[in-house]
C-alpha cells in the first residue's frame, strides 16, 4: 500500500446510546498505537454521535462519521439531518451513496450528487459509496455501473475539496452476505476507478485519492485486500461492531505499510 491507508467503521443501525458508547471506548484504547500509520474512523447511528464524539475528544485520532445527510442545511424536511447539523455535532465526514440508501431508500444518482456537493461545501470529508449489484455483475456490467456512479457524482466534486473525496467500491453482492471480493476482482475495479479519477482531473492527483474496499471485510480477508495496488484500506460493516475483529483489520493496515 503506497498511500496511508484508512479503516472506516460503518455501524449501520446498530447499538444503543450505551453500546455506541462501549464500543466507541475499546476502539479508541485499542488503537493508539496505530494512529499514526491508519487513519480510522467510525460511523455511529445520528442519536449516538454527541456522545461518541464526547468519548472519542475533541481531538482524537479517530474520525467521527456520519452514515447519511441531507443535501439543504434547513427547512421543511421532516426526518432529515443536514451535513451542515453533522458537522455541528463533531463529524468530521459522511458516508454518501451507501448501496443500502441507494437499493432500500431509492437514492439515485442525481440525489448522490447532491448529497456529495453539499457535504463538501460544509467541509466533511465524502466518502462515496459506489457498487454494482449480483445482477448487474453477472450480465457483464459492472463497470458500466459504477462509472456511471462516480462520473455523476465526481461532476459535483470541485477542485478545491479533491481532497476530501474517498471512495469506497462495495459490491452489493458482497455486503453482509460473507461472501467478499476475490483482492483480483476488487483491485480490477480500483484500479479502473483510479484510472477514470486520473482521466478526469489530470496531473497527479488521482494518485492520492483513497480507494477502500468494502463487502464483508474481517480480520481473515483484510491483510490479502490490503496487498492489492489500489485497495487503501476498508469500510468495514459487521466487524466493525466487535472491537477485536476491527481492531485486527487496523493492525492488518497498519503492517501493509512496512
Ligand atoms: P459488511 O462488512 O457487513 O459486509 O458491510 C459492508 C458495508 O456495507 C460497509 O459500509
Amino acid at each position: 500500500m503506497t498511500r496511508k491507508p484508512h479503516v472506516y467503521g460503518n455501524w449501520k443501525l446498530h447499538n444503543t446510546l450505551n453500546a455506541s458508547e462501549e464500543l466507541a471506548e475499546a476502539i479508541a484504547e485499542g488503537t493508539k498505537n496505530y494512529a499514526e500509520k491508519v487513519n480510522i474512523g467510525v460511523a455511529p447511528v445520528f442519536t449516538s454521535l454527541v456522545n461518541v464524539r464526547r468519548i472519542l475528544g475533541e481531538v482524537s485520532h479517530i474520525k467521527l462519521l456520519g452514515q447519511n445527510g441531507y443535501p439543504k442545511p434547513n427547512g421543511a424536511f421532516t426526518g432529515e439531518v443536514s451535513f451542515s447539523l453533522l458537522s455541528d455535532v463533531g463529524c468530521d465526514g459522511v458516508l454518501v451513496g451507501h448501496s443500502e440508501r441507494r437499493h432500500l431508500f431509492g437514492e439515485t444518482n442525481k440525489l448522490v450528487g447532491e448529497k456529495v456537493e453539499s457535504a463538501l461545501q460544509t467541509g466533511l470529508e465524502v466518502i462515496l459509496c459506489l457498487g454494482e449489484s449480483l445482477s448487474e455483475r453477472e450480465e457483464g456490467r459492472t463497470w458500466e455501473v459504477v462509472e456511471e456512479q462516480l462520473e455523476s457524482a465526481m461532476f459535483h466534486v470541485p477542485p478545491v475539496s479533491r481532497e476530501k473525496l474517498i471512495i469506497a467500491y462495495e459490491p452489493v453482492w458482497a455486503i453482509g452476505t460473507g461472501k467478499t471480493a476475490t483482492p483480483q476482482q476488487a483491485q480490477e475495479v480500483h484500479a479502473l476507478i483510479r484510472g477514470k479519477i486520473r482521466e478526469s482531473w489530470l496531473g497527479d492527483a488521482a494518485d492520492k485519492v483513497i480507494i477502500l474496499y468494502g463487502g464483508s471485510v474481517n480480520d481473515k480477508n483484510a491483510k490479502d485486500l490490503f496487498s492489492q495496488k489500489d485497495i487503501d484500506g476498508a469500510l468495514v460493516g459487521g466487524a466493525s461492531l466487535k472491537p477485536e475483529s476491527f481492531i485486527s483489520i487496523i493492525q492488518a493496515a497498519s503492517e501493509s505499510q512496512q
